[in-house]
């Protein structure tokens, strides 16, 4: 089954998109990058676009949960954000909070499940609060499974696992001989996790910046200058469109 959508292409030419549904990424992760810039351009403080950026979280959310798609990755706070300025770090951990408040009720009508990968316990109490609530709220949810990248960094996370790996090989739990790369897998915060099929990045920047670093080694990667509080279902559908005329081969011919 094909989903049409209009959208305008060049500013101009309307034309429509056709995503065939299925065949749509299992996982799709995304850098929601292009916020300061936002705000900048209407001569606003930057984190005037954070706040936009939430909306546009949901509208992400309803898309891929209307789409099918299984799992959403959203890089919302990397463990390199602890750079900022303080009074935009405080504003940034306040933006679960608010994003719950206004749309857990459309989360749970959409049967979305959340959960977080990162280093959880080193947010402020504030946030930890909100967003175990909505974890738990949505444990049993079985439709798309949210994912916040929250205080999340690639290498902590590989390093992490290497840490745990030593540690358990040190106590018997795990022989070296073992060890091969699902094992791996068991020891990051994606454990029993696919591995993202799609990775979009907003704002025309093209790096991975210390996300998903070990999961995203066969991943399709698609760049949009959007910036992100203007990522909407129409950006979306087309990332989808353009993800399903890649060829995928994983090293392969
Ligand atoms: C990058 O833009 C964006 C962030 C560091 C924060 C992303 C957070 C959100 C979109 C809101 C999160 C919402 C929830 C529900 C957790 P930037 O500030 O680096 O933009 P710039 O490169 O234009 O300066």
């Amino acid at each position: 089954m094909s989903m049409k959508f209009p959208f305008i292409k060049n500013n101009k030419q309307k034309e429509e998109t056709d995503v065939e549904l299925d065949h749509v990424p299992e996982h799709v992760a995304i850098i929601m990058d292009g916020n300061g810039r936002w705000a900048k351009r209407r001569g606003l403080p930057r984190v005037a676009g954070h706040k936009e950026g939430v909306h546009a979280v949901n509208k992400v959310v309803r898309a891929s949960a209307k789409a099918n798609v299984k799992i959403l990755t959203l890089y919302a706070f990397s463990t390199e954000n602890w750079k900022r300025p303080k009074s935009e770090i405080d504003f940034l951990m306040k933006l679960p909070k608010e994003f719950l408040h206004i749309y857990l009720p459309e989360i749970m009508e959409n049967n979305v499940k959340i959960q977080t990968i990162g280093e959880f316990d080193a947010l402020p109490g504030h946030t930890k609060e909100a967003v175990q609530y909505a974890i738990d709220k949505t444990k049993d949810n079985d439709g798309l499974l949210l994912n916040f990248a929250l205080n999340y960094g690639g290498r902590y996370e590989i390093m992490r696992a290497i840490k745990q790996i030593l540690n358990d090989v040190d106590c018997s739990k795990l022989s070296v001989d073992a060890l091969d790369e699902n094992i791996f897998n068991n020891y990051l915060y994606t454990n029993g996790q696919k591995d993202p099929d799609l990775l979009i990045r907003t704002s025309g920047e093209q790096r991975l910046s210390n996300f998903l670093l070990w999961q995203s080694a066969y991943t399709e990667f698609w760049f949009t200058d959007t910036l992100w509080p203007d990522f909407d279902e129409k950006v979306l559908w087309q990332a989808l469109e353009e993800f399903q005329q890649r060829k995928r081969r994983f090293g392969g011919l």
